[in-house]
């Protein structure tokens, strides 16, 4: 059997592309010779990943500055991608936002920031797309985080938006099934250099206590969570929708364990608690 990744002709949205695990999800259909756009609220940043996209071999790159925050933007940007390149065969939701925090501290506004990045900008994007969708055959992938379905300490507001975007994969796809458009979701395990794997490891310690409780041993990579999405965007996943997959090495099957509790330690020996 020959399995091909080739996505010529396709056309990819990665929404928060432009820099981890996002931006490497870009650069691996860009590789694979599809049409991609990317999105991201910097343009200098946007401008340096279609750079990198043109460079890796995409058939067409181009970028658009939003915010997921703002429908109005969003349902903007993704028309312009649209008008560029055509129904959407591929769509990416990744743009997210976190900090560790203990709920009793932070501002009711820090919370809310993180639901209307991480939840709000999931329920802006998939309303503004549905219509640009291919169908049938369009393959839709919200990048969730553990946070979903394990309680981290100082993680309030991921786990609950995350747990919403969860929620929205499985529910749209009962509504859009029936259309030929499948919605999965993501879980990247803890990727090696990445901003997210920072704010919650910040320390050589915290690095190394997070690597002992990986089953396989080794962190993630930033292409470990891009091979995941060419499997579900290929025709070699037709049947599966609706799920919520981690790329972890194993680490999940432990709960958030040690990680959760640790990120409280951290957060209450800063605040003298
Ligand atoms: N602890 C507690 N509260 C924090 C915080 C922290 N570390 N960082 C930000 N906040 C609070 C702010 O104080 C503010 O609340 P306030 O108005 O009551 O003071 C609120 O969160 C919004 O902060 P602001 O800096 O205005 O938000 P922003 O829209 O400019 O940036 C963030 C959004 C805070 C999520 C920012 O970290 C970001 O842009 N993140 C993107 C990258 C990222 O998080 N990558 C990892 C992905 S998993
Ligand atoms: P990252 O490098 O910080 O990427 C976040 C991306 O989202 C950037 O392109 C950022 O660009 C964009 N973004 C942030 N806020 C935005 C907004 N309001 N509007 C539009 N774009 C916005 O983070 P990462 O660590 O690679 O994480 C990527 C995804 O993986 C996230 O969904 C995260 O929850 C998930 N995840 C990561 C890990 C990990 O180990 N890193 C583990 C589990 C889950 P701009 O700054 O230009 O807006």
């Amino acid at each position: 059997m020959t399995i091909t990744t080739d996505f010529t002709g396709k056309t990819v949205i990665v929404v928060g592309g432009t820099s981890g695990i996002n931006r490497g999800i870009a650069e691996t259909f860009a590789r694979s010779g599809a049409r991609v756009a990317v999105a991201s609220r910097s343009q200098e940043k946007v401008d340096d990943t279609v750079t990198a996209l043109t460079e890796a071999g995409a058939e067409t790159a181009m970028g658009v500055a939003f915010d997921v925050r703002d429908a109005d933007a969003v349902a903007k940007g993704l028309q312009q991608m649209h008008e560029a390149l055509g129904d959407f065969d591929i769509l990416i939701s990744g743009a997210a936002g976190n900090f560790p925090a203990l709920m009793a501290e932070m501002s009711v506004n820090a919370f809310r920031t993180v639901v209307e990045i991480d939840l709000m900008g999931t329920v802006h994007l998939m309303k503004a797309a549905y219509p640009l969708l291919k169908r049938p055959g369009a393959s839709v992938i919200s990048i969730s985080a553990p946070q979903a379905f394990l309680p981290y300490e100082g993680q309030a507001h991921v786990c609950a938006a995350k747990a919403g975007v969860d929620m929205i994969t499985r529910t749209l796809a009962l509504e859009w099934s029936p259309e030929g458009i499948r919605i999965n979701s993501v879980v990247p395990g803890y990727i090696a250099d990445t901003e997210g794997a920072r704010r919650l490891a910040p320390t050589e310690q915290a690095l190394e206590m997070v690597r002992r409780n990986i089953p396989q041993g080794r962190l993630g990579a930033v292409q470990d969570v891009a091979n995941s999405c060419l499997w579900l965007a290929s025709d070699l996943a037709d049947h599966v929708t609706g799920q919520v997959i981690s790329v972890d090495g194993g680490l999940y099957q432990r709960g958030s364990g040690q990680l959760g509790q640790m990120i409280g330690q951290m957060l209450r020996s800063k605040s003298g608690g």
